[in-house]
């Protein structure tokens, strides 16, 4: 598989934080899933008034392309307006863990940082389908 365009992941990120809807952190995130079909799905973060019913850039990204019938994400970019770059939060971790596996997750800041990991990196011994499907066949 050839590489992905990951300048296009970058700025389609970046392009996403204007459909965040952050009015309480104002802290404003853009995702971008680039899918095996070659389609780039955006999320922002959705906050809500109830704080802990907020969902994050990344899951809005990941969940806008499962829920469009895409089930291979093959890379993920994550954008914020951080001094370092973006740090998924651990529920991000455990959904991009599961949702996208063999994903490249090129984590960015608005200052052109950039950093390449892996969902592995992310979230090392994690928990996933093949401990649930391991326990079921038995
Ligand atoms: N947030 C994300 O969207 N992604 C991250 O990786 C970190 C945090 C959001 C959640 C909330 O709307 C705001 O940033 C502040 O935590």
């Amino acid at each position: 598989m050839t590489q992905p365009d990951y300048a296009a992941l970058a700025a389609a990120a970046i392009a996403a934080r204007e459909r965040a809807y952050a009015p309480y952190s104002q802290f404003y995130v853009g995702a971008a899933a680039l899918t095996a079909s070659g389609k780039i799905f955006l999320g922002g973060n959705i906050e809500n008034a109830a704080y802990p019913m907020t969902v994050c850039a990344e899951r809005v990204a990941i969940f806008s392309a499962y829920a469009a019938g895409e089930r291979e994400i093959v890379a993920l970019a994550v954008v914020t307006p951080t001094d370092d770059v973006a740090s998924p939060c651990g529920a991000c971790r455990q959904v991009i863990f599961e949702l996208a596996p063999r994903s490249a997750v090129l984590l960015l800041n608005l200052r052109g940082l950039r950093r390449l990991v892996t969902p592995q990196d992310l979230l090392p011994f994690g928990f996933g389908p093949t401990q649930i499907a391991e326990a079921l066949s038995r």
